[in-house]
């Protein structure tokens, strides 16, 4: 199928298979690989980017449902979160996340970033970065 989207401000069209995920997409065709696949059922995260500004997972979204649409994935945003990582995994998606918090002018909560699963480090540093970088 042909598809046509604007992914980081720039335009992209190309040939897509019907039942390509964004993430692939994202991941495989465009090599934004700052975009990370963990589970790949919507549960964790890390695959996270904004369409048409809000936050979604891109596991979860076939490629020809971003027809037309705005994609901003973790190269097209500049929020630094700090040292609060150990294995950085679960990074792109609290970036992307923050970065849809500071756009709607939401406060940074506990309940809503727990839709990012990180196995490494604890929350609380993780939402304690995102609250400063929202200041
Ligand atoms: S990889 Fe998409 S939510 Fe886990
Ligand atoms: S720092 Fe390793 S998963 Fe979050």
């Amino acid at each position: 199928m042909n598809l046509q989207l604007t992914v980081n401000g720039r335009g992209w069209a190309g040939e897509v298979e019907p039942r390509l995920s964004l993430a692939d997409l994202l991941r495989e065709r465009m090599r934004l690989t700052g975009t990370h696949l963990g589970c790949e059922q919507g549960a964790c995260g890390a695959c996270t980017v904004l369409f048409d500004g809000e936050a979604v997972r891109s596991c979860l979204l076939l490629a020809v449902q971003a027809a037309g649409r705005a994609v901003t994935t973790v190269e097209g945003i500049d929020l630094d979160l700090g040292p609060v990582f150990q294995c950085g995994f679960c990074r792109p998606g609290f970036v992307v996340t923050a970065e849809a918090l500071r756009r709607a002018g939401l406060p940074a909560t506990e309940e809503v970033l727990s839709g990012n699963i990180c196995r490494c480090t604890g929350y609380r540093p993780i939402v304690e970065a995102v609250r400063r970088c929202l200041t």
